[in-house]
């Protein structure tokens, strides 16, 4: 099968989040099960790429008020995939992918309009595939599209799509008049497809035309179709509720591995774990800790700082978290809010504490590779992808017991010698810092932290299996395509 996936970015040419990893790794994974792949990906200034070659010179995108022409570049064959970019600097060109701290670039629905409309008409020329693997609201307008403006066009009739949902809180809203700019018919400004409280909802005109829905986990699958985590579509969703499957991101151990990882001070396995003592001693130190008592529990977070992550409960607890024996080792960046929380912990609790905002690949690796133990306390987690490459490093993980990471860990138990990680439902303060206190707890008795170190990291959550869970799904929506129900 030939398949086609489109998104806003992906490893190893940009990245902002989890997203990237995703687009970066199930392609290979999808060639090794022996398909066709390539990928598009928008050009943006920060897009990493060694020899690029433009394919196609220039296809016309039609706006209200001017027609926008752009070009699509290739680097080849890599790993077996086929990686398309869309180029047009006046939108891509940027500081940023999305948007400044300040705030969404405003003309975030035409530069995403041009992307899916450009991957459509690329196809044509490069090769129109079975089947669109679409992802977030930035690619939402491609099942759209193939069902309105170009559902007459020969090219494209049989062709089915897949759209994955990576985080249900980010729809892409727009005010009515972003339709006609995007020259899109009115008629989809009704509540059974793209209007949403009088604005217009890319992600909402995906879940209403795509073929098939996926997410990437069983649990945020269910959530999603609650009011709690639905977002205001999650009736939407259950309406869709027979094309909705969970499927579990996989994690790319060629990069994510302590055995492998070119990032750390020394790598490490199951079997000899002495290096991971050197990888804590060189995180400290990059975090001006040099002088801490390596027998300390270190935890670490890497993340997004997004209300998202679950942060406000650290805030709610550090005070009586700092009595604890243990450090806190922080890297994210993002809503200026949480950046200036944790400044604020950090100048309170200088020896517990300590932060640096930033994207630093690099560090991540560390962290993960030096920490004992990973806080991930999420208010909700579609998949979450470091409490999964934590386990690997035998880095154990404390998260709240919701989407991915509740799929993910399993509740250590001292008795049995049994589970990966610590878990705590209720959203508050109070259970986080149980939660906490446990593990610290655990930690003392180092003979069965061990044993705990061990289940996560044998572990394995790689691509394969998830793929072939993509590929019964991708058949279900060509069949679905090529004998049309009458709706
Ligand atoms: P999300 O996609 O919601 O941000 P995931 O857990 O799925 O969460 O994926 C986050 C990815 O982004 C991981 O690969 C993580 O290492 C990376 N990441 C997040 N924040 C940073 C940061 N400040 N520096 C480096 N890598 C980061
Ligand atoms: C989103 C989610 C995260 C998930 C990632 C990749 O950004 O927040 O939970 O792991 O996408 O699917």
């Amino acid at each position: 099968m030939h398949i086609a996936l489109a998104a806003s970015e992906g490893v190893p040419f940009s990245k902002t989040g989890g997203l990237a990893d995703v687009v970066g790794a199930l392609p290979r994974a999808l060639v090794a099960l022996g398909h066709q792949v390539s990928v598009y990906l928008p050009r943006y200034r920060q897009t990493k790429l060694f020899g690029a070659q433009t394919v196609v010179r220039s296809i016309t995108i039609p706006f209200d008020d001017q027609y926008r022409f752009c070009s699509v570049a290739t680097e080849g064959n890599h790993s077996g995939v086929n990686f398309y970019f869309i180029d047009y600097p006046p939108f891509f060109d940027r500081e940023a992918l999305y948007g400044t701290p300040a705030g969404d670039y405003p003309d975030n629905a035409e530069r995403f309009a041009l992307f899916s409309r450009a991957v459509l008409e690329a196809t044509k020329i490069l090769g129109v595939p079975d089947l669109f693997h679409c992802h977030d609201w930035q690619s939402a307008l491609i099942p759209v599209l193939l069902r309105t403006q170009y559902a007459e066009d020969p090219a494209f009739r049989e062709v089915a799509t897949v759209f994955t949902i990576h985080n249900m809180g980010y729809q892409g809203l727009f005010p009515p008049d972003t339709l006609p700019l995007l020259t899109l018919p009115w008629d989809l400004f009704t509540m059974t497809k793209m209007e949403f409280f009088s604005q217009v909802n890319f992600l909402k005109g995906a879940l209403v035309f795509a073929d098939y829905i996926t997410t990437v986990s069983r649990k945020y699958s269910h959530e999603i179709q609650t009011s709690e985590y639905g977002f205001g579509l999650d009736g939407v969703l259950r309406n869709r509720a027979a094309t909705v499957t969970g499927i579990l991101n996989g994690v790319d151990y060629d990069e994510w591995s302590p055995q492998k990882d070119k990032f750390i001070a020394a790598r490490y396995s199951p079997e000899d774990l002495s290096g991971k003592a050197k990888c804590k001693q060189d995180l400290l130190a990059a975090f001006g800790l040099a002088g801490a008592d390596p027998k300390l529990p270190l935890i670490g977070i890497v993340s997004r700082f997004a209300a998202q992550k679950g942060f406000d409960l650290i805030s709610q607890i550090m005070d009586r978290l700092a009595r604890e024996d243990m450090t806190l080792v922080v890297l994210g960046s993002g809503d200026k809010k949480f950046e200036e929380m944790f400044l604020r912990l950090q100048k309170q609790f200088p020896q517990k504490i300590a932060l640096k905002v930033a994207y630093d690949n690099a560090l991540a690796h560390k962290i993960e590779a030096g920490c004992d133990m990973f806080l991930m306390p999420s208010r909700y987690e579609p998949c979450g992808l470091n409490q999964i490459y934590s386990l690997r490093y035998g880095t154990v993980p404390i998260v709240r017991a919701t989407g991915g990471l509740d799929d993910t860990i399993d509740p250590w138990d001292a008795r049995t010698g049994k589970g990966t990680g610590f878990k705590f439902t209720e959203y508050n303060g109070e259970a986080l810092l149980l939660t906490i206190k446990n593990a610290l707890r655990a930690f003392r008795d180092q003979t069965s932290w061990l044993t705990l170190m061990r289940n996560g990291m044998s572990r394995d959550f790689s691509w394969n299996a998830s793929a072939k869970e993509y590929i019964r799904v991708y058949e279900k929506a060509r069949q679905f395509r090529s004998t049309p129900v009458a709706v």
